[in-house]
């Protein structure tokens, strides 16, 4: 109850204006910029955060709230409990270990694997209409144990996949390119890591479709330089690994860009990890991992049919092999 009250009453506020509201497991490096992207680009009335360390989680929110001044009205809540994330419309999983130095993404299965089975049946039961997105490592096959541990239908849960190795794709091509990141159009698909398939044969920047056009217009290019630009995409987070010790802020914008899509509706394409059974050759395999999808309000609206060439499509099922492979291990 405020103790005065500095405006005087005329009509209740509204009680039908729908409350958006995000959760976030995992209040770290991840968590903490997934959070703070989210706040200054206006997307929730609501963001709860939750992780393991209490102290450490009420002082980030803390933080937060010391911004209020500076930020659209947001309420900002933490708990170690998960009541705290009840009736989520999405909820984000960025809890676990991460890499050290030189350690690839599987390696990292088994320690989150078991940190899930705590985190998704809680999630799932305070907010079963939600869509949970997961960003823990390794993110493809996390995506399967949360959609087995969750019980949700397959269109609500995704995996952030390779919306950030795209991202990392289109800045290096527009470098390269000499034009804006935001006009190159160009996925990266499969696993997101070391397996990731570029997919050259779809790259258009302004409606220029890049390999035909250099192609009919015989300008010589080296494949070799295109797979050193692949190359960097998957060398990307473990130079930054290597030079910080962690990747934050690309995710951060990167997972954004998600939570804005689903929690507004817009129905734009994104690169992230879905259930492929049925599509792309992957026929009889409940697997993971990044395709062009359209992302809406209840999650996965539908998958893009992009055009491959064998080669691609070979490597798209070599990384599916990849991903597999560590999946058949876990026993879930
Ligand atoms: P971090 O160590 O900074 O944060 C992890 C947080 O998880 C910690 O605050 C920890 O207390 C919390 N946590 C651990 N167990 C928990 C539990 N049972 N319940 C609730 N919280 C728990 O690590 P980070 O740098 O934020 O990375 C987090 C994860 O995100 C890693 O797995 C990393 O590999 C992954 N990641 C994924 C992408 C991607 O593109 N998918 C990008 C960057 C990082
Ligand atoms: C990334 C993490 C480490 O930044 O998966 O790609």
């Amino acid at each position: 109850q405020a103790f005065f009250k500095p405006i005087q009453s005329v009509a209740p506020p509204s009680a039908t204006s729908r409350r958006t509201k995000v959760s976030i497991v995992g209040a770290g490096n991840v968590g903490m910029a997934i959070a703070q992207t989210i706040l200054t680009q206006d997307l929730v009335d609501e963001l709860a955060l939750v992780d393991a360390k209490p102290d450490m989680l009420r002082g980030e929110m803390l933080d937060l709230q010391h911004a209020a001044a500076f930020l659209p009205r947001t309420r900002i809540l933490a708990s170690t409990d998960y009541s705290v994330t009840e009736c989520s419309d999405l909820c984000i999983v960025t809890a676990g270990a991460r890499q050290m130095p030189g350690e690839s993404r599987l390696g990292l299965v088994q320690r989150n694997v078991a940190l899930f089975r705590s985190i998704i049946p809680p999630l799932a039961k305070f907010s079963p209409d939600s869509v949970i997105l997961i960003v823990s490592n390794p993110v493809d096959v996390l995506t399967y144990v949360a959609w087995k541990l969750s019980g949700f239908p397959p269109n609500r849960v995704i995996g952030s996949g390779t919306n950030l190795d795209t991202s990392r794709f289109q800045f290096l091509l527009a470098d390269h390119l000499d034009v804006n990141a935001q006009d190159v159009q160009a996925y990266i698909v499969g696993e997101h890591g070391d397996s990731s398939v570029a997919l050259w044969s779809s790259i258009s920047v302004g409606g220029v479709p890049i390999l035909s056009f250099l192609d009919k217009h015989q300008i010589p290019y080296e494949k070799q330089m295109l797979e050193g630009i692949h190359e960097k995409v998957v060398g990307g987070a473990y130079e930054v690994i290597n030079l910080k010790g962690y990747t934050s802020w690309a995710i951060g914008y990167s997972v954004a860009s998600l939570a804005r899509c689903i929690t507004r509706d817009q129905r734009r394409i994104h690169p992230v990890s879905v259930l492929a059974r049925g599509f792309y050759g992957i026929k009889d395999e409940d697997i993971f991992l990044s395709l062009p999808v359209q992302l809406g309000r209840s999650g996965v609206v539908g998958v893009a049919n992009v055009c491959m060439t064998d080669e691609e499509a070979g490597r798209l099922r070599a990384s599916a092999e990849a991903i597999l492979e560590v999946q058949s291990q876990l026993g879930i």
